[in-house]
């Protein structure tokens, strides 16, 4: 090896013996084509999309950029484009009114509600979309917790919530969904799902489960997108008691095994992108296929920066969801879904 000293000219045919060259294979775009490892596909996306009741506009939410609270008949109009460009499943939320929540998200139990309604104009449409629908009953609760409250009103009580939410996903999978996607984060509401799913007959209904869902600040533009905001996340009752603690790593991994063990068809961590240590630790654990939720927060924060002009959207965007497959995840839920399946097109 030569040494190099200071303020001596480089002469011009100066050669270095190096029999590994890392560069060779960055010479040219198609060399790097050549020798990419990871690659996104539409296939790979689950486009999250919110519903609203009656006819309005499209109601761009302030928070979200891009992202719109639909009516049924847009809602249908938003997956046939996404079907266009290859996406091949969505996850729907609703977003209710404020007069139809009270404290038991009763709303839930009617059987013509919103969402079950929305699940079954989608289904019409376009059979072959596969159809993903949340169970837990923030959208519905006008503290905005994923679950009924216990007596003292101080904490969501877990078994009675389960029992809830267990009848929610035999309503769902009545209503035609692929795969109810329990997002509370109760203990043993996987197998409770899946033996009521299994019980109504549903066998084929599969589970997608938030395992490693933690209690995330990413979060906040979602609960502006469905009004579940309120309580959440203030001091008297924030969604630390079921959400997991971003600190902890072997709890995460706990949790993954349990909901593999209770019946979960799919696993989930959500948020994505500052998880990705998780990520790969669930991949590298469990064989079961893995999800990563790359969630409003994620998007918004990218969105912002691209407004001021900080970051380039197109490039941080794809960027961000390499990373995440990059990490183990198979499946992406993601609001770049449209955009990125757009951008992979060309
Ligand atoms: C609630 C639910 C949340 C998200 C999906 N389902 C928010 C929460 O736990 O308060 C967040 C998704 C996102 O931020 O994009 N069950």
């Amino acid at each position: 090896m030569l040494k190099m000293v200071d303020h001596m000219p480089t002469p011009a045919a100066f050669k270095l013996d190096l029999p590994c060259r890392p560069r060779r294979l960055r010479r040219s775009a198609t060399v790097r084509a050549l020798v990419e490892e990871t690659v996104l596909r539409p296939e790979d996306f689950i486009a999250p999309l919110f519903v609203v009741e009656g006819k309005p506009a499209p109601e761009e939410i302030a928070s979200m950029p891009g992202q719109f609270r639909l009516s049924i008949a847009d809602l249908v109009k938003e997956c046939r484009a996404l079907r266009k460009l290859g996406v091949k499943a969505v996850a729907l939320f609703p977003k209710l009114d404020a007069k139809l929540k009270n404290a038991e998200g009763t709303e839930e139990l009617n059987d013509d509600g919103l969402i079950l309604r929305a699940v079954k104009a989608v289904k019409k449409a376009l059979p072959e979309l596969v159809v993903i629908t949340d169970v837990a009953l923030d959208p519905y609760t006008t503290h905005g917790h994923d679950g009924v409250l216990n007596a003292a009103g101080t904490d969501v009580e877990n078994d009675r919530t389960v029992a809830r939410l267990a009848a929610m996903a035999v309503r769902q999978a009545r209503a035609g969904v692929d795969f109810v996607a329990p997002s509370d984060m109760m203990d043993g509401r996987v197998g409770a799902i899946r033996s009521a799913l299994d019980a109504a007959g549903f066998t084929e209904t599969g589970i997608i489960a938030y395992s490693v869902k933690f209690n995330s600040a990413y979060y906040g533009p979602f609960r502006d997108a469905v009004g579940s905001a309120q309580a959440a996340g203030t001091k008297s009752l924030s969604k630390a008691t079921y959400q997991l603690n971003p600190a902890n790593r072997r709890e995460a991994l706990a949790e993954a095994v349990l909901d593999a063990a209770e019946g979960a068809d799919v696993l989930m961590v959500k948020p994505a992108g500052a998880y990705l240590d998780i990520i790969r630790d669930v991949r590298e654990r469990s064989d079961k296929p893995l999800a990563a939720y790359q969630v409003s927060g994620e998007y918004s924060q990218i969105h912002a920066a691209a407004r001021l002009g900080w970051l380039d959207l197109a490039r941080t965007r794809h960027e961000s969801l390499i990373a995440i497959k990059r990490a183990g995840a198979d499946l992406i839920l993601t609001y770049f879904a449209k955009d990125e399946a757009k951008a992979l097109a060309h």
